[in-house]
């Protein structure tokens, strides 16, 4: 079945619905070989993927790195271009509002329009910054300059709470939201989802798998690398605790995925579920699992597709066990912190 495009007004292209999250490729995974690498790019390219997220943290600009290889071998066999929405922020040092300035964050983006070997970015987006600049236009008028002088074409957020993706939301020029919504992080739906579709800003949703719990293959023996960060921070040791296992304590996250295997009874795997239960959420416009594999990239962007009226029957019984656990098991750790 083909894969989805769908095109918010405020970016004016089209993303494909499952994008391809590129931080595995970078780093922070364990060991990623350039080879398997570049595997998940052909991968994702192969299933109609046309939107890859990065950032320039991820290995420290390898991840663009690769990205802007794949996109120039594209420019000169005449293939379709890709769309490579990048991210500037945690290069800050020190990690203060004080970093934030103009030389800064134009040395950022510098830095992506080389490592992604483009003249005009696609999508810049501020990398969960320090909640104080999203209320100092200094950073955004930076911004806006950067896309008037042609070096960006847009620009948006990654959040780490709904609440500053509504702060974030006033902006006339915000093109794209990127927030953590997923099975056990259901809070933007009250207000974010709403907000943003109503202005045409795009909804980029992102640790869709709750950082591999919502495939089901974890118990309570799994392993990881010390270099991976599902060893490193757990409990948040080096950067926003929501964004490993989408901050759900192991050992509920386990608890609620069987929950949710039993309502799938087998019907649809859950990683499929929980990526096809993402894109059917009204204001949503893509989808960005990361992957270790091509098989998983594969895997991923077969979700992309329009459901069938089969398909449909079963995430609506998803859907209604995924409220049923969020309430139960979720809700109450979730909700008041993101
Ligand atoms: N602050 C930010 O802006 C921010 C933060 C986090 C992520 N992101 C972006 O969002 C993207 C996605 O989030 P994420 O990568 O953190 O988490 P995720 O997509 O929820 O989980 C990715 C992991 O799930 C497993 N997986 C994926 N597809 C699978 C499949 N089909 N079968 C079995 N296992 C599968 C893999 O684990 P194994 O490695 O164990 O195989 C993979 O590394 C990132 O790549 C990045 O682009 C942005």
């Amino acid at each position: 079945m083909p894969m989805q495009y769908r095109t918010p007004a405020r970016l004016g292209r089209p993303l494909s619905a499952i994008g391809q999250g590129c931080w595995q490729i970078g780093a922070d995974w364990g060991d990623v070989t350039d080879d398997s690498a570049r595997a998940v790019l052909d991968a994702a390219l192969e299933a109609g993927v046309t939107f890859f997220d990065t950032a320039d943290v991820y290995g420290d600009g390898r991840s663009e790195q690769l990205l802007g290889a794949m996109r120039t071998r594209l420019a000169a066999q005449g293939e379709q271009l890709p769309f490579l929405a990048t991210k500037a922020s945690r290069r800050a040092d020190p990690f203060t509002p004080e970093s934030f300035t103009e030389e800064n964050l134009r040395a950022w983006v510098e830095r992506s329009r080389s490592n992604l070997a483009m003249d005009t970015l696609n999508l810049v987006q501020l990398h969960c910054p320090p909640p104080a600049i999203y209320r100092d236009d200094r950073t955004f008028d930076v911004l806006d300059a950067l896309a008037a002088e042609g070096k960006i074409s847009a620009w948006g957020v990654s959040v780490e709470t709904c609440e500053e993706a509504l702060i974030s939301l006033e902006r006339e020029h915000l093109a794209s939201i990127q927030i953590i919504l997923n099975p056990f992080r259901l809070k933007p739906l009250d207000k974010v989802l709403p907000a943003a579709e109503a202005k045409g800003v795009a909804v980029i949703a992102r640790v869709p798998l709750a950082s591999g719990l919502l495939t089901g293959k974890f118990s309570p023996s799994s392993r990881f690398a010390e270099n991976d960060h599902r060893s490193f921070n757990r409990h948040g040791e080096a950067f926003d605790q929501g964004e490993t296992f989408s901050g759900v304590d192991y050992e509920t996250g386990l608890a609620a995925v069987a929950r949710l295997e039993q309502a799938l009874d087998g019907a649809m795997p859950l990683a499929e579920a929980s990526l096809r239960w993402i894109l059917a959420q009204p204001g949503v416009t893509a989808a960005i699992p990361g992957a270790s594999s091509g098989e998983q990239a594969r895997r991923n962007a077969a979700a992309g597709s329009v459901p069938t009226p089969e398909q449909a029957e079963v995430l609506e019984r998803f859907d209604a066990a995924v409220h049923a656990t969020y309430d139960e098991l979720l809700r109450e750790s979730i909700h008041p912190r993101w």
